[in-house]
């Protein structure tokens, strides 16, 4: 895992190693699978942060699934939300009936997570979970119930992994924190 990287005018340290994050989505993806071992699930992956976590965490699922996007955008440019979420379906989203998984990169103050369920609802699934790499809990103060959860994080500004700030930073495999200066 390389030190310190630049990312447009801020610079970015080593939180968590991809070895460690393929180790939480490994035991994610068999939780999932004793969870759902009776049952098809509709993965509904929110992009574009979450690709990489729901590529490596789908390889894990032994049960059938299918995969459905979703896109969601909250932050625009910064590093803070910008409090407005917005959502466009991209696939069919044909959910009615149906156990849906909810695959977030990150749930920082829920608000996305909020307004993806609220359009999820309308779609009448028979039961809808959320499964986030990153949690957020001091931001996050339980606005949304996250059933299966990577890490726990303290309320700072990551990248890597899907992760990006303005747009880069998500081919980086290991996930970086905002160094202390900033
Ligand atoms: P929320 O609506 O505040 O929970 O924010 C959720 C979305 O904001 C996530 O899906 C990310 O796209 C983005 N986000 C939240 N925290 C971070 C971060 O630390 N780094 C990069 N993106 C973030």
């Amino acid at each position: 895992m390389s030190n310190i990287v630049q990312l447009h005018d801020k610079r970015f340290k080593p939180l968590i190693p991809s070895t460690e994050i393929h180790a939480a989505v490994k035991r994610l993806g068999e939780k999932i699978n004793a969870d759902y071992n009776d049952k098809n699930i509709v993965f509904v992956i929110v992009l574009k942060g979450s690709m990489m976590f729901a590529a490596d965490l789908i390889r894990e699922i032994a049960v059938p699934c299918r995969l459905e996007f979703l896109k969601a955008e909250s932050y625009g440019s910064g590093t803070h939300s910008s409090g407005a979420v917005k959502i466009n379906a991209l696939t069919s989203m044909n959910l009615s009936g149906k156990d849906v998984i909810i695959l977030e990169d990150i749930v920082d103050t829920g608000l996305t997570l909020k307004k993806i369920l609220e359009h999820l609802a309308e779609l009448a699934p028979a039961s809808v979970t959320i499964a986030t790499l990153l949690l957020k809990p001091d931001v996050c103060k339980g606005t949304v119930k996250t059933e299966y959860v990577g890490f726990e994080i303290s309320p700072l500004f990551v990248v890597g992994y899907g992760l990006d700030y303005d747009e880069i930073g998500r081919n980086l495999p290991d996930i970086y924190v905002l160094t202390e200066e900033e």
